[in-house]
Protein backbone atom coordinates (compact mmCIF):
# COMPACT_ATOMS: atom_id res chain seq x y z
CA UNK A 1 0.00 0.00 0.00
CA UNK A 2 1.61 3.63 -0.63
CA UNK A 3 0.17 6.95 -1.78
CA UNK A 4 1.49 10.06 -3.58
CA UNK A 5 0.50 13.44 -3.00
CA UNK A 6 0.00 16.69 -5.45
CA UNK A 7 1.25 19.72 -3.26
CA UNK A 8 -0.07 23.08 -5.22
CA UNK A 9 2.33 25.73 -4.40
CA UNK A 10 2.57 27.97 -7.00
CA UNK A 11 0.17 30.73 -6.21
CA UNK A 12 1.14 34.04 -6.14
CA UNK A 13 -0.42 35.09 -2.13
CA UNK A 14 -2.02 38.36 -3.18
CA UNK A 15 -4.38 38.30 -0.11
CA UNK A 16 -0.79 37.75 1.76
CA UNK A 17 1.21 40.18 0.11
CA UNK A 18 4.65 40.47 0.18
CA UNK A 19 7.26 39.99 -2.96
CA UNK A 20 7.70 36.11 -1.86
CA UNK A 21 5.13 33.72 -3.17
CA UNK A 22 3.05 32.68 -0.47
CA UNK A 23 4.64 28.95 -0.40
CA UNK A 24 8.23 29.86 -0.20
CA UNK A 25 7.37 32.67 2.47
CA UNK A 26 8.67 31.80 5.94
CA UNK A 27 7.73 30.73 9.85
CA UNK A 28 10.58 29.62 12.27
CA UNK A 29 13.35 29.56 9.12
CA UNK A 30 11.71 27.18 7.11
CA UNK A 31 9.40 27.90 4.20
CA UNK A 32 6.00 26.82 4.35
CA UNK A 33 6.13 24.41 1.94
CA UNK A 34 8.80 22.92 3.71
CA UNK A 35 6.77 22.96 7.23
CA UNK A 36 4.48 21.50 4.83
CA UNK A 37 6.35 18.66 3.60
CA UNK A 38 7.94 17.60 6.80
CA UNK A 39 4.18 17.35 8.09
CA UNK A 40 2.99 14.49 5.49
CA UNK A 41 6.16 12.63 6.25
CA UNK A 42 5.43 12.62 9.65
CA UNK A 43 2.26 10.78 8.67
CA UNK A 44 4.15 7.75 8.86
CA UNK A 45 0.61 5.79 8.60
CA UNK A 46 0.20 7.70 5.09
CA UNK A 47 2.49 5.54 3.29
CA UNK A 48 3.80 8.86 1.25
CA UNK A 49 5.86 7.81 -1.36
CA UNK A 50 5.95 9.92 -4.37
CA UNK A 51 5.65 14.19 -3.61
CA UNK A 52 4.79 16.02 -6.92
CA UNK A 53 5.36 19.57 -6.05
CA UNK A 54 3.85 22.70 -8.19
CA UNK A 55 5.93 25.83 -8.12
CA UNK A 56 5.80 28.84 -10.16
CA UNK A 57 7.09 28.39 -13.57
CA UNK A 58 11.37 28.43 -13.30
CA UNK A 59 11.26 27.57 -9.51
CA UNK A 60 11.02 23.91 -10.40
CA UNK A 61 15.12 23.12 -9.77
CA UNK A 62 15.94 25.22 -7.06
CA UNK A 63 12.36 24.15 -5.43
CA UNK A 64 13.72 20.19 -6.12
CA UNK A 65 17.41 20.95 -4.41
CA UNK A 66 15.47 22.58 -1.50
CA UNK A 67 13.18 19.49 -0.91
CA UNK A 68 15.26 16.78 -1.37
CA UNK A 69 16.37 16.31 2.20
CA UNK A 70 12.82 16.37 3.65
CA UNK A 71 11.44 13.49 1.27
CA UNK A 72 13.65 11.07 2.57
CA UNK A 73 13.34 7.81 0.36
CA UNK A 74 10.20 8.73 -1.20
CA UNK A 75 10.09 10.22 -4.91
CA UNK A 76 9.94 14.03 -5.48
CA UNK A 77 8.64 15.22 -8.70
CA UNK A 78 9.11 19.08 -9.05
CA UNK A 79 6.47 20.59 -12.00
CA UNK A 80 6.03 23.88 -13.08
CA UNK A 81 2.24 25.12 -11.89
CA UNK A 82 -0.35 27.14 -14.07
CA UNK A 83 -2.46 30.19 -13.97
CA UNK A 84 -4.92 28.97 -11.37
CA UNK A 85 -5.21 26.06 -8.77
CA UNK A 86 -7.05 23.50 -10.93
CA UNK A 87 -4.19 24.30 -13.36
CA UNK A 88 -1.17 23.33 -11.05
CA UNK A 89 -3.15 20.29 -9.84
CA UNK A 90 -3.99 19.32 -13.03
CA UNK A 91 -0.02 19.84 -14.32
CA UNK A 92 1.30 17.62 -11.41
CA UNK A 93 -1.49 15.27 -11.63
CA UNK A 94 -0.22 14.81 -15.20
CA UNK A 95 3.48 13.15 -13.38
CA UNK A 96 2.23 10.87 -10.62
CA UNK A 97 3.53 7.69 -11.46
CA UNK A 98 0.36 5.72 -10.64
CA UNK A 99 1.42 2.06 -10.73
CA UNK A 100 1.28 0.61 -7.22
CA UNK A 101 -0.59 3.45 -6.09
CA UNK A 102 -4.01 3.14 -3.71
CA UNK A 103 -4.30 6.68 -2.57
CA UNK A 104 -3.94 10.14 -4.02
CA UNK A 105 -4.25 13.07 -1.96
CA UNK A 106 -4.11 16.78 -2.49
CA UNK A 107 -2.67 19.47 0.06
CA UNK A 108 -2.41 23.32 -0.06
CA UNK A 109 1.62 24.26 1.14
CA UNK A 110 -0.36 26.86 2.41
CA UNK A 111 -2.09 24.95 5.29
CA UNK A 112 1.58 24.04 6.43
CA UNK A 113 0.41 22.73 9.93
CA UNK A 114 -2.17 20.42 9.56
CA UNK A 115 -1.44 17.81 12.09
CA UNK A 116 -0.33 14.10 11.21
CA UNK A 117 -3.68 12.80 12.72
CA UNK A 118 -5.92 14.28 10.27
CA UNK A 119 -3.95 13.10 7.13
CA UNK A 120 -3.91 9.42 8.35
CA UNK A 121 -7.21 9.88 8.51
CA UNK A 122 -7.67 10.98 5.44
CA UNK A 123 -5.59 7.96 3.96
CA UNK A 124 -7.45 5.25 5.83
CA UNK A 125 -11.01 6.48 4.85
CA UNK A 126 -9.78 6.40 1.36
CA UNK A 127 -7.94 3.07 1.97
CA UNK A 128 -11.69 1.49 3.99
CA UNK A 129 -13.38 1.97 0.43
CA UNK A 130 -14.17 5.98 0.41
CA UNK A 131 -13.94 7.74 -3.46
CA UNK A 132 -13.58 10.99 -1.71
CA UNK A 133 -12.91 12.45 1.44
CA UNK A 134 -12.61 15.74 2.91
CA UNK A 135 -11.08 16.84 6.23
CA UNK A 136 -13.89 19.63 7.80
CA UNK A 137 -14.22 21.77 11.03
CA UNK A 138 -17.21 23.05 12.13
CA UNK A 139 -18.40 26.48 11.24
CA UNK A 140 -18.04 29.32 13.87
CA UNK A 141 -19.30 32.42 11.94
CA UNK A 142 -23.31 32.55 10.47
CA UNK A 143 -22.82 32.67 7.19
CA UNK A 144 -25.09 34.57 4.79
CA UNK A 145 -25.97 34.30 1.40
CA UNK A 146 -26.11 37.76 -0.18
CA UNK A 147 -27.26 39.01 -3.98
CA UNK A 148 -25.42 41.28 -6.23
CA UNK A 149 -26.92 44.18 -4.54
CA UNK A 150 -25.15 42.73 -1.35
CA UNK A 151 -28.33 42.38 0.67
CA UNK A 152 -28.93 39.47 2.71
CA UNK A 153 -30.79 36.63 0.84
CA UNK A 154 -31.19 33.80 3.72
CA UNK A 155 -29.24 32.36 6.86
CA UNK A 156 -28.30 28.49 5.98
CA UNK A 157 -28.47 26.71 9.30
CA UNK A 158 -24.81 26.57 10.78
CA UNK A 159 -25.32 23.00 12.21
CA UNK A 160 -25.26 22.00 8.37
CA UNK A 161 -22.32 23.44 7.26
CA UNK A 162 -18.74 22.96 7.67
CA UNK A 163 -15.53 24.23 6.72
CA UNK A 164 -13.55 22.16 4.27
CA UNK A 165 -9.52 21.31 4.54
CA UNK A 166 -6.79 19.77 3.02
CA UNK A 167 -5.26 16.82 2.30
CA UNK A 168 -8.36 16.04 0.33
CA UNK A 169 -8.02 11.90 -0.63
CA UNK A 170 -9.24 10.38 -3.69
CA UNK A 171 -8.99 6.33 -4.88
CA UNK A 172 -6.42 7.42 -7.75
CA UNK A 173 -9.00 7.01 -10.47
CA UNK A 174 -11.35 8.83 -9.07
CA UNK A 175 -9.17 12.19 -9.02
CA UNK A 176 -7.97 11.56 -12.44
CA UNK A 177 -11.11 11.25 -13.83
CA UNK A 178 -12.54 14.55 -12.24
CA UNK A 179 -9.75 16.46 -13.59
CA UNK A 180 -10.13 15.34 -17.15
CA UNK A 181 -13.73 16.08 -16.91
CA UNK A 182 -12.09 19.53 -16.86
CA UNK A 183 -14.64 21.17 -14.90
CA UNK A 184 -14.68 24.96 -14.76
CA UNK A 185 -14.98 26.90 -11.40
CA UNK A 186 -14.84 24.05 -8.91
CA UNK A 187 -12.98 25.67 -5.93
CA UNK A 188 -11.54 22.41 -4.74
CA UNK A 189 -11.01 19.13 -5.79
CA UNK A 190 -13.78 17.36 -3.85
CA UNK A 191 -16.42 19.53 -5.94
CA UNK A 192 -15.22 18.39 -9.18
CA UNK A 193 -16.12 14.68 -8.10
CA UNK A 194 -18.94 15.78 -6.82
CA UNK A 195 -19.96 17.40 -9.72
CA UNK A 196 -19.28 13.82 -10.93
CA UNK A 197 -21.87 11.99 -8.70
CA UNK A 198 -18.86 10.61 -6.75
CA UNK A 199 -19.84 10.99 -2.62
CA UNK A 200 -17.89 13.02 -0.51
CA UNK A 201 -17.19 10.97 2.84
CA UNK A 202 -16.15 14.01 6.02
CA UNK A 203 -13.65 13.16 8.69
CA UNK A 204 -12.17 15.16 11.34
CA UNK A 205 -9.97 17.84 10.43
CA UNK A 206 -7.84 20.45 12.69
CA UNK A 207 -8.06 23.89 13.72
CA UNK A 208 -4.59 23.89 13.08
CA UNK A 209 -5.14 22.89 9.45
CA UNK A 210 -6.16 26.73 8.83
CA UNK A 211 -4.94 28.25 5.43
CA UNK A 212 -2.14 30.82 5.71
CA UNK A 213 -3.89 33.34 3.37
CA UNK A 214 -3.88 36.84 5.39
CA UNK A 215 -0.95 38.51 7.34
CA UNK A 216 -2.59 37.53 10.67
CA UNK A 217 -2.34 34.23 9.83
CA UNK A 218 1.55 34.40 9.79
CA UNK A 219 1.36 35.42 13.55
CA UNK A 220 -0.66 32.63 14.45
CA UNK A 221 1.38 30.44 12.48
CA UNK A 222 4.40 31.70 14.51
CA UNK A 223 3.08 31.20 17.82
CA UNK A 224 1.82 27.54 16.72
CA UNK A 225 5.47 26.66 15.90
CA UNK A 226 6.68 28.82 18.94
CA UNK A 227 4.37 26.13 20.97
CA UNK A 228 5.29 22.45 19.31
CA UNK A 229 8.81 22.96 20.14
CA UNK A 230 8.22 23.67 23.39
N1 LIG B 1 -1.96 27.53 -5.89
C1 LIG B 1 -1.29 26.97 -6.99
N2 LIG B 1 -1.41 27.53 -8.21
C2 LIG B 1 -2.16 28.63 -8.40
C3 LIG B 1 -2.87 29.20 -7.32
C4 LIG B 1 -2.75 28.62 -6.05
O1 LIG B 1 -0.58 25.97 -6.82
N3 LIG B 1 -2.22 29.16 -9.62
C5 LIG B 1 -1.78 26.94 -4.56
C6 LIG B 1 -1.20 27.93 -3.54
O2 LIG B 1 0.23 27.99 -3.66
C7 LIG B 1 -1.67 27.39 -2.22
C8 LIG B 1 -2.97 26.66 -2.57
O3 LIG B 1 -3.01 26.55 -4.00
O4 LIG B 1 -0.77 26.46 -1.64
C9 LIG B 1 -4.20 27.37 -2.04
O5 LIG B 1 -4.37 28.61 -2.73
P1 LIG B 1 -4.45 30.05 -2.04
O6 LIG B 1 -4.47 29.94 -0.56
O7 LIG B 1 -5.50 30.82 -2.75
O8 LIG B 1 -2.98 30.64 -2.40
P2 LIG B 1 -2.62 31.80 -3.41
O9 LIG B 1 -3.41 31.64 -4.67
O10 LIG B 1 -1.13 31.79 -3.52
O11 LIG B 1 -3.07 33.10 -2.61
P3 LIG B 1 -3.99 34.32 -3.13
O12 LIG B 1 -5.28 33.69 -3.62
O13 LIG B 1 -4.15 35.19 -1.93
O14 LIG B 1 -3.20 34.99 -4.24
MG1 LIG C 1 -5.58 31.81 -4.60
Amino acid sequence: MSSAVVIPAAGLGLRLGGETPKAFREVGGDSLLVHAVRGLKAATAADLDCFVVAVPPGAEEAVGKELEPYVGDARLLVVAGGAERPDSVRAALDVVPFDGIDCILVHDAARAFVPAAVIERVVEAVRSGAQAVVPVVPVTDTIKRVGPTGDVIDTPDRSTLVAVQTPQGFAPDVLRRAHAAGLVGATDDAMMCERLGVTVTTVEGSPDAFKVTRPQDLLLAEALLAERRL
